[in-house]
């Protein structure tokens, strides 16, 4: 069943994804090379927590972090740990923030001091395909259209989309219906409608698709240790066109 949000619920989403990016925009400050991964996410627990939220993904099905932070092949799910961040890792940081009984859902990578032009684009490619598929959304548009508008951009630049993984709708509970795969066709798949949100999230390669999950079993990683870049807002479904909630 795919939820449609009322007035009242949409503006506490907004306030839910506020709080989220205002963390993010706090946290970019402190991923520099020497902090632990455990550190920074101490550190995004007390943001969010200062601002009223609550870190969500904390013992989510039993996950032992506040945020999701994952390092150069680690694709989602990293465990927060004694792991430190060094000069030219790309770092990604997942986390929910829940607010008043509502989730937002907000993924950055960040990159740590110098890396390779390669890298670099490679991460604002990830980032832009996130917009190709954002900026499909309004009713009536189909959930296949979202999809193929991150793949068909990813192709492009040379890059591979995870497929084992997906965005997905998103309201009092942090995974909803519908699933929002990051490849599809166009005009098939469910239908969008005004008040329903939706967490958009490519997580693109640099190497190949396939993915592994290690030994902790939460982290997925990259079978052929590629990069791995992600990108997340959690957007809201309007009459013309969409409003991401997890802005300024
Ligand atoms: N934030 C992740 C997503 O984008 C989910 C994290 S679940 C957790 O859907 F348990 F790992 F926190
Ligand atoms: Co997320
Ligand atoms: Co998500």
């Amino acid at each position: 069943m795919i939820s449609i949000k009322s007035a009242r619920e949409i503006a506490i989403m907004r306030e839910a994804g506020h709080i989220n990016y205002l963390a993010h925009q706090e946290i970019a400050k402190y991923i520099k090379p020497g902090i632990t991964t455990l550190e920074l996410d101490k550190k995004i627990n007390n943001i969010v927590t200062k601002m009223g939220g609550i870190c969500s993904c904390y013992n989510y099905e039993g996950f032992p972090g506040h945020a999701c932070i994952s390092i150069n092949d680690e694709v989602v799910h990293g465990i927060p740990s004694k792991r430190i961040i060094k000069n030219g890792d790309i770092v990604k940081l997942d986390f929910t923030v829940r607010k008043d009984g509502y989730e937002s859902d907000m993924t950055r990578t960040y990159i740590v001091g110098e890396v390779e032009d390669k890298v670099r684009e490679f991460v604002s490619n990830t980032e832009l395909a996130m917009y190709e598929g954002i900026k499909v959304i309004k009713e009536g548009k189909r959930v296949g259209d979202i999809g193929y508008a991150i793949s068909n951009f990813a192709h492009l630049h040379g890059l591979s989309v995870v497929e084992e993984l997906v965005g997905h709708g998103i309201g009092c509970n942090m995974h909803e219906d519908p699933e929002v795969p990051n490849y599809g066709e166009p005009n098939t798949g469910k239908v969008l409608k005004s008040g329903m949100v939706l967490a958009i999230e490519p997580m693109l390669n640099l190497g190949s698709k396939e993915v592994y999950m290690k030994d902790n079993d939460w982290t997925i990683a990259t079978d052929d240790e590629s990069l791995s870049a992600h990108f997340e807002h959690t957007v809201l479904v309007t009459k013309d066109g969409y409003e991401i909630l997890t802005g300024e």
